[in-house]
């Protein structure tokens, strides 16, 4: 039998890796012959990793002894762990969902991803249209910023110009963010050695993040009514096969690419064939809330 995924003594980084989606990809990367480090700030309950490291990627120092544990050569990453921003502030949302990621990419998978490797984020199919002139220059600020300080500085310089933004529409900015940042980082890592650099983009899935969710949207029923043609929500581990692929040696000339994972309800909306939700800017929704 041949290894398509390629998975078998590989060393793999699992962040988010205690539940949910995480979780489900460190499952079948165990099971794959990988050797697992998983990150989560609490333990990962996965028979078989190498290592569960406990840290939290709302601190930079706390990242950096979590890298302190990781070896110097690394065959996969993948960015899962993140947070819904509903009880969390705007900059706390920013910082684990973007700046977090932005943070280990620049300061050490550039210097650990063997060549060919792979880098893969979870971002969310809440931060599609990122690439749309009007949500674009929304996130033209954060583009110039350089080291954590400086961007915790402009997240909380970008909070102020607005007043103050809720946790939950920090959500929706780190992950247009997060998508953007999978597209810059394309070319420099090709050109280093051959990195490929992607997105999951989820639909609403079961995972420890849904009741937050659903929360925000006024229960569960609401989350529910909004499945599209699936006819259910996803699971975790929907995501996990679809990140397992795009880690994995089947994915060789796949980079730079954002796949929602909604079972082609994006789709529905690019063709006109169902109403677009997503082509909002956070100045349009603010100012409608602020009216
Ligand atoms: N569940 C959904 O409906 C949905 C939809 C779109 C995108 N996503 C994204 O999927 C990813 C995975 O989330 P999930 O749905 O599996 O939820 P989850 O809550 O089950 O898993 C998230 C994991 O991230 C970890 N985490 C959170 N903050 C952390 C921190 N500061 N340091 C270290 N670890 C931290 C948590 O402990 C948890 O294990 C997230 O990035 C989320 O934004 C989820």
């Amino acid at each position: 039998m041949t290894d398509y995924f390629g998975y078998a003594g590989k060393t793999v980084v699992v962040t988010g890796a205690a539940s949910g989606m995480g979780r489900a990809l460190t499952e079948m990367l165990v099971d794959l012959g990988a050797d697992v480090y998983a990150l989560d700030r609490v333990e990962a309950p996965v028979a078989g990793v190498t290592k569960s490291i406990i840290a939290n990627l709302g601190e930079q120092a706390s990242i950096d002894a979590a890298f302190a544990e990781i070896p110097e050569r690394i065959d996969a990453f993948f960015g899962i762990a993140g947070i819904s921003g509903v009880h969390n502030t705007f900059l706390e949302t920013i910082t684990v969902n973007f700046i977090s990621n932005k943070y280990v990419t620049d300061t050490y998978l550039v210097e650990r991803v063997a060549a060919g490797g792979s880098i893969s984020f979870v971002t969310s199919n809440g931060g599609l249209r990122w690439e749309s002139p009007a949500v674009r220059e929304e996130l033209e600020p954060f583009v110039r910023g350089g080291d954590w300080d400086d961007l915790v500085r402009i997240a909380t310089e970008y909070e102020a110009e607005f007043g103050s933004i809720p946790g939950s529409l920090g959500y929706i900015l780190s992950k247009r963010l997060l998508n953007l940042f999978v597209a810059e980082r394309v070319s420099p890592f090709a050109d280093l050695r051959k990195i490929r650099v992607n997105a999951v983009l989820p639909a609403m899935t079961v995972s420890g993040m849904l009741s937050e969710f659903a929360e925000m949207k006024g229960g569960q029923d609401k989350v529910e009514a909004e499945v599209g043609p699936a006819g259910r929500l996803a699971e975790s581990v929907d995501m996990a096969k679809v990140l397992a692929f795009l880690g994995s040696d089947l994915a060789s000339y796949v980079s730079g690419s954002h796949v929602s994972v909604d079972y082609g309800m994006n789709s529905l909306q690019l063709a006109g064939l169902e109403p677009d939700r997503l082509s909002w800017t956070l100045r349009g929704v603010l100012s409608r809330q602020a009216a």
